[in-house]
């Protein structure tokens, strides 16, 4: 094993240069091995065999943001925007109980229709309709005024990728409207108001480098989210990023097992994006030491619309409605979808 990876082991707190040299060990094996037989372990310490489930609800793809590696963009004119209705979003919460699921992730595009005040109210109807459920949204960069309102109307978790941590980088993926500072205020910003916040980053995006990865570990060990998610980049098709090729599932891989032992009770989810380019990611990346699933709980109707990237899986096991086959593959790999609300151990 290459020395770096038995000095991260023994203690996780490296500098950005020394992430970076960790990760060019992801092309041998020994280390590799090493690594992923101690981020199991310590998933195991932490979270046993339980595999925790969120029913995610992409409710919107309309958003005023141009990411240059997303999909629904503002700029991609082809995209069919649509938004859910509260009824429809509560319907999703009622399928998604009544499935098993007991916590829900409100997803969106930056979408003005949704204001604060809007957004609270169906955050209240879901606080009041499910007490034992964790609220989880994802609706990008707010302010802290809004994050508060959105907190005290019942939300627990919050999910904002920082997508990369190096400035540079953060330039070539978004124009210049946005901004990595701004991003990362957000997430403390999350973090200050009580939420179990999530951080993370695309695997392989356009101009990535493994410098780039080391800023996004030592990064994330700056900011100790609760939750962490990434998964590989994936072209999409109307996305001046088309031709580029997509992230390696085997570095995605590696680097959820290198973010089990950096933050060892993190709540890391199988992304995907990992099982969209890999049939049996969700599984792979759970024996690489993470340990929660996202099954797609949007109305049928509107889910191929939320495409992010090309060819995005969301049905059979990636299906809210496929939990119980879902069920059946993690348990034939040893594993047992939970049926609480899943938060992170303390
Ligand atoms: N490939 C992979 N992941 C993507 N995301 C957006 N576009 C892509 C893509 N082309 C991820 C971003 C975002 C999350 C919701 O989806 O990291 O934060």
């Amino acid at each position: 094993m290459k020395a770096i990876a038995e000095k991260f082991m023994n203690d996780p707190a490296l500098t950005a240069e020394e992430y970076a040299e960790l990760i060019r060990c992801a092309d041998d094996s020994e280390t590799v091995q090493a690594l992923t037989k101690e981020a199991v372990r310590l998933r195991n310490i932490y979270y046993g065999n339980q595999v925790y489930t969120r029913g995610l609800i992409e409710f919107t793809n309309y958003c005023r943001n141009d990411c240059y590696y997303c999909g629904i963009r503002r700029g991609n004119l082809h995209a069919r925007r649509y938004r859910l209705s509260k009824e429809e979003i509560l319907q999703c919460c009622e399928d998604g109980y009544a499935l098993g699921f007991r916590t829900f992730v409100l997803q969106g595009g930056e979408d003005g229709w949704f204001t604060d005040k809007r957004m609270a109210d169906i955050i209240r109807a879901i606080r009041a309709t499910y007490p034992d459920c964790a609220i989880t949204l994802s609706i990008g960069e707010r302010s802290y005024e809004s994050y508060r309102l959105f907190r005290e109307a019942g939300a627990d978790r919050y999910l904002l990728r920082h997508e990369t941590a190096d400035e540079e980088h953060y330039g070539k993926l978004h124009p210049q409207s946005m901004s990595l500072a701004v991003r990362k205020m957000c997430l403390y910003d999350l973090k200050l108001l009580g939420y179990q916040a999530g951080a993370g980053f695309m695997v392989g995006s356009p101009g990535q480098t493994v410098e780039c990865l080391g800023k996004d570990l030592a990064f994330l060990k700056e900011l100790q989210p609760h939750m962490v998610g990434i998964g590989p980049f994936i072209p999409h098709h109307e996305t001046r990023f088309a031709k580029e090729p997509a992230g390696s599932v085997e570095l995605t891989l590696f680097l959820l097992s290198v973010i089990r032992i950096l933050l060892p009770k993190v709540l890391l989810p199988a992304t995907t994006a990992l099982g969209t380019l890999d049939q049996e990611g969700r599984i792979r990346g759970l024996a690489a030491g993470a340990n929660v699933v996202m099954p797609n709980l949007s109305p049928l109707k509107n889910r191929k619309q939320y495409d992010l990237y090309d060819n995005k899986i969301s049905m059979d096991e990636e299906a809210a409605e496929g939990r119980a086959k879902l069920a059946e593959q993690v348990e034939r790999a040893g594993y047992h979808l939970a049926d609480d609300r899943g938060d992170a151990v303390q």
